[in-house]
């Protein structure tokens, strides 16, 4: 392929599947991966690593010029509830980086940007259930107004400069190879692990608190396939509506029993609880799965027995 891959924010929950994914597809030197720390062995041995701050937009000039690097993933950001703790530095982490890539791309020294959105730029006002791709959004958390407000931007850089910029609302995603960064739809993720080592979990939020989830490997699948569509195919610029499933902690973990008849789930709902009523229980995706062909491949029962297989291996290495 002409030109590198780079990602940042390579260490995360879903920065280090990608970055494997994209290793796999275009070849480990190829695929660039970056983050404020180091990660997970396999990440940091199959390829190239650097630390880089996704703030510093020198050092990510230097490692874009030094690498020839033309595609970037942006997947640093302060998740919505570790945001609420620290909201200034939330807004300038997730809004600084993006400017960054944003205006590297308008130079013209990146031909195209991966930057996911969230369904946390919906709030309480916009319609719950089935949300549409276009609707009301006011966003109540500070994560939630930072990825709102980059959405605008990337339409805007789009429209005004033609940048290829691309991008998802990830729905909560579930996953057990790296651990989540302080979501609100981290329980659906701690269930399993507090399923198989205790057979008991409490929940941070309430038992009917239904919210949109996806298996990590949806989330991987997507990010690629609309990466690859051709740019025409990606008709809206602003970020696309994205869905799998959708339940509550309550089904979750009727659904866990049947694996494991003696788990009990009991609930004690935090501030969680409340940015979890914000956002819509259901996505209606049709517009992505329109234009460039999405379809999702795990429901709630190929995902919990999945993460009940994963969960169990890992605890067990650990031991
Ligand atoms: N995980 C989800 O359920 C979910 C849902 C919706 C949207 N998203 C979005 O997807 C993206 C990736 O999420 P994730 O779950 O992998 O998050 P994460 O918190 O697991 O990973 C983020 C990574 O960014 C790194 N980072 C933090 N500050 C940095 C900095 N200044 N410079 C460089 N790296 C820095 C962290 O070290 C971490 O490895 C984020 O934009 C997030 O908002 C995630």
């Amino acid at each position: 392929m002409a030109g590198r891959i780079l990602i940042i924010g390579a260490c995360g929950q879903i920065g280090t599947e990608l970055t494997l994914k994209l290793r796999e597809i275009h070849g480990n030197d190829q695929v660039i991966a970056s983050d404020i720390r180091e990660g997970a062995e396999e990440l940091m041995e199959s390829g190239p690593f650097e630390i880089l701050n996704a703030t510093d937009d020198a050092h990510i000039r230097k490692v874009i010029h030094d690498y020839e690097v033309k595609e970037v993933y942006l997947m640093a950001a302060m998740l919505s509830a570790t945001a609420e703790k620290a909201p200034m530095k939330a807004w300038d982490l997730n809004m600084d980086s993006l400017f960054h890539i944003l205006n590297i791309a308008k130079e013209g020294i990146i031909d195209k940007i991966f930057w996911p959105s969230s369904i946390a730029v919906f709030g309480p006002t916009t319609p719950k259930d089935n949300t549409p791709q276009t609707t009301v959004m006011e966003p109540t958390t500070v994560y939630g107004i930072s990825k709102q407000t980059g959405e605008r931007w990337c339409e805007y850089f789009h429209r005004k400069f033609g940048v290829d910029v691309r991008s998802l609302r990830y729905p909560g995603i579930i996953s057990y190879k790296t651990l989540p960064g302080g979501g609100t739809t981290d329980y659906a993720i701690e269930i399993f692990h507090e399923a198989l080592k205790n057979s008991a979990y409490t929940s941070f939020l309430a038992e009917d608190a239904g919210l949109p989830m996806m298996y990590m490997d949806d989330a991987i699948k997507a990010t690629v396939e609309i990466m690859e569509a051709p740019a025409e195919k990606i008709k809206v610029r602003s970020s696309y509506n994205l869905a799998a499933m959708s339940f509550t902690p309550e089904v979750l973990a009727s659904e866990i029993k049947k694996h494991i008849k003696n788990f009990e789930i009991s609930y004690d709902p935090d501030f969680r609880q409340s940015i979890a009523e914000s956002w819509p229980s259901s996505i209606d995706d049709s517009t992505a799965r329109e234009d460039w062909g999405w379809k999702h491949e795990f429901d709630l029962e190929k995902l919990t027995t999945t993460m009940l297989k994963g969960v169990s291996a890992t605890l067990k290495t650990q031991n």
